[in-house]
């Protein structure tokens, strides 16, 4: 198999990479990644003079640089990572988050029409369903829940998914749909909540937690997500939706006092400020359509995923030290300089 992954040099997609290079060493790869402030072709280090790989500086809206690439590569499926990932950015600024995760997806799904109607997944979020409330834990996202955003990003995301369905049944593209709940691990982009903190904690700099810190997310350690998204594209069936996550839900405050009792630091570091705009309660993912039709179950524990997971941020400065210097250092100050 020849695979397009998009987005590759960003957290997601580049641990898919590599799962899918020593998984399957019989297929190729070939990343198409804008390089935004996002993507990090040093992560990709590790395989860029393996033969399976190729890497390509590609924007997915750039439909000419796209088809070129089709023709050249001939892939038998695209799998779509690319894509603007942080809710705090949509909300500064939706603009590009509406160009990239929208239009970029129809530009890529024109490319499979246009060759042969080469398989297609698209990687969305259970940001799409919009949120739980924190007071009934009985109550949890599947694939048959409404559509119902809360963020740009999230419904970015949602119109995404309505067209890759839309390209299904008007023009019969064989697609699928994962949608995940929040990752960790490796190369994750120090902007989120976990890099983050362990990134301050370990400057003893203060720790933002928005509002009380009573929001919850559905931890997936990040190579389970890669798995999952493995098995949809061997054994999934055409045209589906697949959500992935389960019974992982913490407390953003409880992970944080996690953090700094992991790296021996005070409970004082912690700064409650200013609550995210339309800050969605709580995500839940039942994952019981993947795990019944696909064998698919997280195979990593959050206390065991969070150890390994500092313990990589300990042995990686030289990933992260770049990236929080510089432009980082423009966009920290202005989202959280003055926040009260
Ligand atoms: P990320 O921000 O770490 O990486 C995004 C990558 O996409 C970067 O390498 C960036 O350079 C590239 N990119 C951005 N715009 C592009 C464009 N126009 N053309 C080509 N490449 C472009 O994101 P991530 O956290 O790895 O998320 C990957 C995907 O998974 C996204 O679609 C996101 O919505 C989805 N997702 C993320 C999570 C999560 O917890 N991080 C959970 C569920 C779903
Ligand atoms: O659920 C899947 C989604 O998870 C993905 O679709 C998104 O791409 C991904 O970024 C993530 O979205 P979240 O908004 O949940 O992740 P983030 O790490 O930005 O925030 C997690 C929680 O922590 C959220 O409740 C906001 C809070 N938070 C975040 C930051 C960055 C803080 O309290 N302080 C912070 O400084």
């Amino acid at each position: 198999m020849n695979y397009f992954v998009t987005g590759g040099a960003g957290f997601i997609g580049s641990n898919f990479i590599f799962h899918m290079l020593r998984e399957h060493p019989e297929d190729r790869i070939v990343c198409l990644d804008k390089l935004t402030y996002a993507g990090n072709l040093s992560t990709l280090s590790p395989v860029m003079n393996d033969p399976h790989f190729r890497f390509c500086k590609v924007d997915i809206c750039d439909r000419e640089a796209v088809n070129r690439l089709f023709d050249e590569e001939h892939p038998d499926a695209v799998v779509n990572f690319a894509a603007e990932s942080h809710v705090d950015r949509s909300i500064e600024d939706p603009g590009i988050f509406l160009q990239t995760n929208i239009i970029g997806t129809s530009v890529l799904m024109d490319a499979c029409r246009s060759h042969g109607n080469v398989r297609y997944h698209q990687v969305s979020t259970d940001e799409v369903y919009g949120d739980l409330p924190l007071d009934r834990p009985d109550l949890f996202f599947t694939e048959t829940t409404p559509i119902h955003t809360s963020s740009p990003y999230s419904s970015s995301k949602a119109s995404a998914d309505l067209l890759v369905l839309a390209y299904y049944r008007t023009y019969g593209l064989p697609v699928t749909i994962s949608r995940c709940s929040n990752n960790y691990g490796p190369y994750h982009f120090p902007e989120k909540l976990i890099p983050l903190m362990i990134i301050n904690c370990l400057h003893d700099k203060p720790l933002p937690v928005y509002g009380e810190g009573l929001n919850v997310r559905d931890w997936l350690y990040v190579e389970d997500h890669c798995r999952a998204i493995d098995l949809i594209l061997q054994k999934g069936r055409i045209g589906e939706v697949y959500n992935v996550g389960g019974h992982n839900e913490m407390r953003n405050i409880d992970i944080v006092k996690l953090i700094i009792h992991e790296l021996g630091k005070s409970e004082d570091l912690i700064t409650y400020v200013a609550d995210r705009k339309g800050h969605d309660l709580r995500y839940a993912i039942d994952p019981e359509k993947i795990h019944a039709e696909l064998g698919w179950l997280p195979e990593t524990k959050f206390a065991d995923g969070i150890k390994k997971t500092i313990r990589w941020y300990l042995d990686n400065e030289d990933w992260w030290k770049p990236i929080i210097s510089g432009e980082y250092q423009h966009y920290y100050e202005k989202m959280y300089g003055n926040r009260e």
